[in-house]
């Protein structure tokens, strides 16, 4: 057929209207995963607060010091329900560390350590995550000894810290302020495949389907045997470039973090994986939430399976040293298979059979081992000259480890002040830096008058609302990047992008840079563009006879050229924002209907569904729409903040039916019952609001006898809610 890809990826959705990023498939997920599964969704809402604030007093009473030995002394108390491998449980630990953190991906900030969510499914019990179930129980005296000072999340991550310095590595710093959830995430969507290991997503390298970060569920991130358990090195080199570029590493830090952690610790798998029990999550109850419980001889120590794959990679697994790099330089490396059937790599023709200890028998000795995804790093034309530069000089490569281990372990923490403690390193760039506001702040007075010449400025007050918006709507709940603070609105790549209008955008921000030059006190252009959002609202108020003042509080920074990693806030485009009624082309995720992004974003916004009727209703009648889109538009009076977007969407003298245009993103007509005349057009995002029981409810709530005061009061309240997002959030 001659339509557009992305028409018939919209018809596909209209039929099925399914979304894989929300609630209910995640639930029908959980239960398919593990059907025996004990359900406590009746019992939501009991649970210790994990609120971060609170958390962030307890963790400040804590002497890091003190932890820090604590742990250390663990590293090497072998408990004999599971030895450490060669006396030192640093490498496990460093691997618990490593994946932890390493689910965190730029696309959506979902994933990473920051809340603990490895102790709940489906984390739990990934294939990837196997037998560290042990590694956390190993950590239960610590935790139990410090309490509520110091969360689960962030004792995984320094631990990691912990493990490295043991090892001989200093490492680069350590921020606390990691809250605990304590039911898992149902919100992040991990792939729609229904088997473990199984791969529907996309093609390889950069056709990994949005918003994944690995290639294979269940895994971190890729196949260590190479692309589907094929040893082909150059595909792995593609496929760990996607996936490390997903977690916001480049080159340089992705050869230092697979080298830096492979220097540590062995690979398991002892005997046949057959003889691995069940995951945590599906174990029986006398398992104790353990898992992958082996019969193979002792289960455990020597007899250990994990991966499946077997053996260390350096002579001294224990030791921070140039041992990986020597060992990929020195030999060529031959296919050979592990005792579990796995295919690894071993020097060429035998040599150096004997150069690694065993970890447990002091008789027996092996031969380093590389996997297809270690040989990645030698054989790829980009990552070959990076492992070479790092082999000839060590303490680049150490800095470079320890640097990108800091930035895996902290990236999904947002800006410096959420980071606390005192081994918090300088401020990095990657932490979105934005200085603190500096001078006098204004109060009403000035405000009133700020407000004033603001709408004095004949700019239809819409186009400040839409400024604002644009200025906030990066926000996500998720990192804690993006929002008005900063103003990184008016830098690039955000002035450019196609949801923020660009042209519109600019006229509004010089307006704003005039009065700002020719106002006598302080402001930032960050608290000015939101002051001027709050007049737009209270101008759209007013014009329907309703006086609002909607709440404003400055202090907000302004972020430099400098302070910004440009490219890292492309991941904060709004390729869909239904609040704007705006779909862009990029908007396309398999499964996920444009409802599904509107749903998404207020996640991101940490709104709730009212909050969302109520902005997107108020935002429709006032003119917010990207790029003068008349969707949705269901008023007789646009400008005026009104409930007429309900009243119209409720009432039944219309039919809707649906029209595929041409180059569309799908819309919507609704036509008069008697005489067939189109009164409205819709997109997806305004019809939801009809067609969902729980939004159609609140939309009736809105509809209803005294809905208009109802709407603009919670407009207000929701929109004042929206522009204090992170506000103050950095350095
Ligand atoms: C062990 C894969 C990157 C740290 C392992 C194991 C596999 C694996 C299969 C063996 C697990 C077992 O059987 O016990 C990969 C792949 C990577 C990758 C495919 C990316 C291409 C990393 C990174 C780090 C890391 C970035 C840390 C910075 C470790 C450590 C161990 C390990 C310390 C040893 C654990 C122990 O001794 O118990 N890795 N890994 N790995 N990995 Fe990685």
């Amino acid at each position: 057929s001659a339509a557009s890809p992305r028409v018939d990826e919209v018809k596909r959705l209209a039929g099925k209207g399914k979304c894989p990023m929300h609630t209910q498939k995640a639930k029908a997920h959980a239960s398919t995963w593990w059907p025996n599964k004990l359900n406590l969704g009746p019992l939501s809402g009991e649970k210790p607060a994990s609120d971060t604030s609170i958390y962030a007093k307890d963790f400040l009473t804590l002497d890091l010091e003190e932890v820090k030995k604590d742990i250390t002394a663990l590293m090497t108390d072998s408990q004999e329900w599971w030895p450490a491998d060669y006396g030192h449980y640093g490498p496990f630990f460093v691997r618990m560390t490593w994946h932890a953190a390493g689910t965190y991906r730029t696309f959506d900030g979902r994933g990473g350590g920051g809340r603990g969510n490895l102790r709940f499914s489906p984390l739990n019990s990934w294939p990837d995550n196997g037998n560290l179930d042990k590694a956390r129980r190993l950590l239960w005296p610590v935790k139990q000894k410090y309490g509520k000072n110091l969360s689960w999340a962030d004792l995984m991550i320094l631990t990691g810290n912990v493990a490295i310095e043991s090892m001989g590595l200093k490492t680069f710093g350590f921020g606390g302020g990691r809250a605990d959830i304590w039911e898992p995430e149902e919100d992040i969507y991990w792939g729609q495949e229904r088997a473990w290991l199984a791969a529907e997503r996309g093609g390889l390298g950069d056709e990994l389907d949005n918003p994944l970060g690995a290639v294979q569920m269940g895994l971190i991130y890729v196949n260590p045997q190479g692309p589907g358990g094929n040893p082909d090195i150059l595909a792995a080199a593609k496929d760990i470039r996607t996936t490390f570029g997903r977690m916001a590493m480049n080159d340089e830090e992705t050869v230092a973090l697979i080298a830096g952690g492979h220097t540590f610790g062995k690979a398991h798998g002892a005997g046949n994986p057959g003889n691995v029990g069940p995951e945590p999550e599906g174990a029986g109850i006398v398992e104790q939430g353990f898992g992958w419980t082996s019969t193979y001889k002792s289960g455990k120590g020597g007899d250990a399976i994990t991966s499946g794959l077997e053996g260390a990679w350096t002579a001294e697994p224990t030791k921070w040293d140039n041992g990986y790099f020597h060992n990929l330089f020195a030999y060529e490396w031959e296919q050979t298979k592990s005792p579990a059937g796995a295919t690894q790599w071993i020097p060429k023709g035998g040599i150096d059979a004997d150069k690694v200890p065993d970890a447990h028998d002091p008789e027996k000795r092996h031969a380093p081992i590389m996997f297809t995804t270690d040989l990645a790093l030698k054989e790829d034309p980009i990552y070959g000259p990076i492992s070479k530069n790092f082999f000839e000089n060590p303490d680049v490569f150490a800095e470079a480890f320890s640097k990108a281990w800091y930035k895996l372990t902290h990236r999904d923490m947002g800006p410096p002040k959420r980071f606390l403690g005192s081994l918090v390193p300088e401020v990095q760039i990657w932490q979105d830096p934005v200085p603190k506001f500096q001078g006098t702040l204004i109060g009403d007075a000035e405000i009133k008058t700020l407000k004033e010449s603001i709408i004095g400025t004949g700019i239809p007050p819409a186009h400040f609302m839409k400024a604002a918006w644009a200025s906030a709507a990066t926000f996500r709940g998720t990192d804690h990047r993006g929002g008005t603070n900063g103003a990184r609105v008016t830098l690039a790549p955000q002035n450019t992008w196609e949801c923020n209008d660009p042209e519109e955008l600019k006229t509004v921000l010089d307006a704003l840079g005039k009065l700002k030059e020719g106002f006598p006190g302080d402001i930032s252009t960050a608290d000015l563009i939101v002051l001027a959002g709050c007049a737009g609202v209270e101008a759209a108020a007013a014009a329907g006879g309703v006086t609002v003042s909607v709440p404003f509080s400055p202090g907000r920074g302004d972020a430099t050229v400098e302070l910004t990693d440009a490219d890292s806030f492309a991941v904060l485009e709004s390729f869909a924002d239904g609040f704007r009624n705006y779909i862009g082309s990029k908007a396309m995720i398999p499964g996920m209907s444009p409802e599904a992004f509107l749903v998404d974003k207020a996640r991101m916004l940490n709104l709730t569904k009212s909050e969302m009727a109520a902005l997107v209703g108020g935002m429709r009648v006032t003119g917010c729409n990207a790029g003068g889109s008349t969707l949705g538009v269901f008023t007789d009076k646009p400008g005026t903040l009104s409930n007429d977007f309900f009243v119209t969407l409720m009432d039944m003298s219309v039919k809707w039916e649906t029209v595929i245009a041409e180059e569309t993103k799908e819309s919507y007509e609704a036509k008069d019952r008697k005489t067939g005349e189109v009164k409205w057009k819709a997109s997806r995002f305004d019809l939801i609001f009809g067609s969902n029981s729980e939004l159609r409810a609140l939309s009736e709530y809105y509809a209803q006898a005294g809905g208009n005061d109802s709407l603009v009061k919670d407009f207000v309240a929701a929109w004042a809610k929206v522009m204090e997002l992170g506000k103050g959030e950095g350095w």
